[in-house]
């Protein structure tokens, strides 16, 4: 077997014996094949796509070539979550501690932003003193002890999707349905939870721009948690405008406590609720009804609050110090009418460029920089108003962000946050 010939037969849109995806993907960790042998063999699959069978065999290859968590010892039923990467998604921030607060175990491994998505390990650390870098013994006891734990991921898992993902991000084969379904999954796999709530995001700020590739991205994953005897379900969201008001990694801190307190923005609340809800009846075995009454209750008695402050002081965290720039630089409307569109990814390399994320693995977080929004798609805007600020320590030109707002004479169609379930 060798690498030529695989590359080839991708290229002819035959389908990859189990032996050869094997053999690239081992090869490739080991580093016998190079980077410009995989990134054909990649491009390859982006444009001829894999079969069902192909796309199994190279999750379970990615699945073995690190370690597996195992969550036996955290008493329930586990349920985790995964975004396919948004702008401004802090969902997890806000459903973890929700869904725990239900009575739900949650034992989250979550990654850091890379490109223009945001990680959640990079906002928690924003929270002063906030350690994600736990050892699996504690982790476990932590769960068992309040519930949750929100945790970045062990050195060695799934090392062969961290290499793989990490070319991809360079070489324009991240859209990928076979790529992203197994790069996902294997993680999630890996990551030991009984059940899983997938976040599919769909529209002009994530991978999948239309509705029905995001149903087919849903399909098969839902298909390989059930070969591996995992229950799936997928929620697919809309990703079209950034979610909730701030972006940026204390700014969007600071906007999951407040949600959690009950004061977050409607649209970003409800997506939260969705996600939790889903979660909570997955863990408890209970209807969807039953599932969003005993969330929202938790959310409205501020018990899923106060599951934040204990997660925050477990992992040492002090809440009342979150970085955040002192200054707030306003972007100023130069027309009236109604805003109808914001360009999150334009918002996203704005914020980025400030430091809110990084351009390679080595660049160095600014927690504190970002953007505010302080009005929502559909709103009536005044010449002049105020529509957002970057938030930064030092002096911004925020005239070039205008271009991000667009505002017309006539509004939209109300925004659906949900579009579809699939299980
Ligand atoms: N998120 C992942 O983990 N992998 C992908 O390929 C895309 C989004």
């Amino acid at each position: 077997m060798n690498i030529i010939e695989i590359i080839t037969k991708k290229k002819n849109k035959l389908e990859l014996s189990y032996e050869e995806i094997k053999y690239a993907v081992e090869g490739y960790v080991n580093n016998t094949i190079k980077d410009y042998q995989m990134s054909a063999l990649l491009m390859a699959i982006v444009i001829n796509g894999m079969t069902d069978n192909e796309i199994y065999n190279l999750t379970e290859i990615m699945l073995n070539s690190g370690d597996k968590i195992d969550l036996s010892l955290i008493n329930g039923i586990k349920v985790d979550k995964h975004s396919t990467g948004g702008i401004g998604d802090k969902t997890t921030l806000v459903v973890a501690p929700l869904v725990a607060a239900c009575g739900v175990p949650v034992a989250k491994m979550s990654g850091r932003g890379l490109g223009f998505t945001g990680g959640t390990i990079d906002k928690l650390e924003s929270i002063k003193g906030f350690n994600t870098n736990v050892d699996m013994n504690n982790f476990i006891k932590q769960v068992n002890d309040i519930g949750v734990a929100l945790v970045s991921q062990t050195g060695n898992l799934v090392p062969a999707d961290k290499k793989i993902y990490a070319l991809r991000d360079v070489t324009g084969t991240t859209e990928s349905i076979p790529l992203i379904a197994s790069s996902i999954m294997s993680k999630k796999l890996a990551s030991g939870a009984d059940k899983i709530v997938l976040d599919v995001k769909v529209g002009k700020g994530a991978f999948m721009k239309n509705i029905d590739d995001a149903k087919k991205l849903s399909e098969i994953m839902i298909k390989i948690g059930k070969r591996f005897g995992k229950q799936v379900i997928a929620l697919i969201t809309n990703m079209d405008y950034p979610i909730g008001k701030t972006i940026g990694n204390g700014l969007e801190v600071r906007e999951a406590i407040n949600t959690l307190k009950g004061k977050g923005e409607e649209r970003f609340t409800k997506l939260c609720l969705v996600i939790a809800t889903y979660m909570v009846s997955l863990g408890k075995n209970i209807s969807v009804d039953e599932a969003l009454d005993l969330v929202t209750e938790k959310l409205n008695n501020k018990e899923g609050y106060n599951k934040f402050l204990e997660l925050v002081k477990y992992q040492g965290g002090n809440v009342l110090d979150i970085d955040i720039c002192k200054n707030k630089y306003e972007i100023i409307s130069d027309k009236e009418g109604y805003l109808v569109d914001i360009d999150s990814i334009s918002l996203a390399e704005f914020a980025n460029n400030l430091g809110a994320g990084r351009k390679t693995k080595n660049d160095v977080i600014n927690y504190g920089v970002g953007i505010i929004l302080n009005k929502k798609v559909n709103d009536r805007i005044k010449k002049n108003e105020i529509l957002g600020y970057v938030v930064s320590n030092n002096f911004v030109d925020t005239t070039k962000l205008m271009d991000a707002f667009t505002i017309k004479n006539t509004n939209i169609d109300e925004i659906n946050m949900i579009y579809e379930v699939i299980k």
